[in-house]
């Protein structure tokens, strides 16, 4: 059995991953660690037997000293803060699952490449969308081949606003914290998801990034990426669209084959091929309905073991995320010159 800690106690820790770590019997979590009092205390109530930390350093202290503590961390703390959390918890010898963005700058992705391959731990970002039900069914089409190689990925992300934080001052809409607005919220899901679809290696990148409704937010509301990806069957794109300024909650997609398209619009896919009558599939829940997944996060934790446990998977989901860093700072750098392409490494 593996232990571990989960490094802040917020809405995602304590709603989405928490449950699905309690269900698991290969994993416990034997820690938790959080600035807030008041968060501590509501997860005490939910994992009795765990030690609790008001800092990380604090609780590094106490793995120190007793070995058998903790195998691995979980990081749900906002964005600013994944960089040095993951960085110390390398160093202490324990695997890190983290949540997206995993950081918020090229030097910062550089160093914990350099300090994971060194410790031979694994470190993970929290790719849960893949997981979502509509979302493997998708992937089960395109690894099956039923519409063809996949050219071009559309994806759409409507919401009416940011999400709420735990604490009063909104993280998400303070561009130190969260390293910006809906493009690192919701972007870094888009771009691992187009990375898995498509199958390509990012060549180019244009975006724009526009405040729409709230026009005194120093983050950005809204934000169109286009992105060129390079494959060995030929070039691929994504066209992705994601704002906060919508009266409605959505999300929608279309994937495009040589021999037909998916379709999907928030809680049904429809499979279009050829002169045949489309397919529909219906799911139970529309992928934009709520924003924790104890069981989306359920396939992440299999993801997880699966890096720890065989060495020729470990650092796969790593080079998704270093791609999805990169789309990020390209894309702000594009907006930046007025939408100008801007190659990728
Ligand atoms: N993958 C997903 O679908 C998904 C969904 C929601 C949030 N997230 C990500 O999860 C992370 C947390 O988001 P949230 O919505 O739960 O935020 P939140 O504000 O609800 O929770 C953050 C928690 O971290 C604590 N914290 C802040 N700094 C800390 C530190 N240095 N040490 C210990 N605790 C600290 C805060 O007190 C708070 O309890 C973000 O990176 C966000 O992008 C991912």
């Amino acid at each position: 059995m593996l232990r571990g800690a989960i490094v802040g106690l917020g809405n995602v820790a304590l709603e989405g991953h928490l449950p699905a770590w309690k269900d698991r019997k290969d994993f416990q979590i034997a820690a938790g660690v959080d600035s807030s009092k008041e968060r501590i205390s509501i997860f005490k109530k939910s994992v009795p037997g765990a030690v609790t930390f008001e800092s990380f350093d604090e609780c590094l202290v106490r793995n120190g000293r007793d070995r058998s503590l903790l195998d691995f961390v979980d990081i749900a703390t906002p964005p600013h803060t994944h960089f040095a959390l993951a960085k110390a918890a390398l160093s202490a010898g324990l695997h890190v699952l983290c949540e997206k963005p995993l950081v918020l700058k090229p030097q910062e992705i550089f160093e914990l490449d350099a300090l994971r391959k060194k410790s031979g731990k694994i470190l993970m970002t929290v790719h849960n969308w893949k997981f979502a039900p509509i979302c493997r069914k998708i992937s089960h089409l395109v690894r099956e081949g039923a519409v063809g190689r996949v050219k071009r990925l559309d994806w759409y992300v409507l919401r009416s606003g940011p999400s709420v934080t735990t604490e009063k001052e909104n993280w998400r809409l303070n561009p130190e914290m969260s390293g910006g607005g809906i493009l690192v919220d919701h972007g870094w899901h888009a771009f691992y998801l187009a990375l898995e679809w498509l199958q390509g290696r990012p060549a180019k990148v244009s975006a724009t990034l526009e405040n729409r409704q709230y026009e005194s937010l120093p983050v950005e509301d809204t934000a169109k990426v286009s992105v060129t990806l390079e494959s060995d069957g030929g070039p691929r794109s994504a066209e992705i669209f994601l704002t906060w300024a919508s009266r409605v909650r959505k999300n929608s997609g279309l994937l495009e084959g040589t021999e037909g398209r998916i379709l999907m619009e928030d809680d049904k896919l429809i499979l279009d091929i050829g002169p045949a009558s489309p397919q529909t599939f219906a799911f139970e829940a529309a992928l934009s309905a709520g924003s924790h997944h104890p069981d989306w996060f359920n396939f992440v934790i299999d993801e997880f073991l699966s890096e720890i446990s065989d060495a020729s998977l470990a650092g796969r989901n790593f080079d998704k995320a270093r791609a999805c860093l990169e789309l990020i700072e390209k894309s702000k750098a594009s907006s930046a010159k007025g939408g100008a392409e801007m190659a990728c490494s």
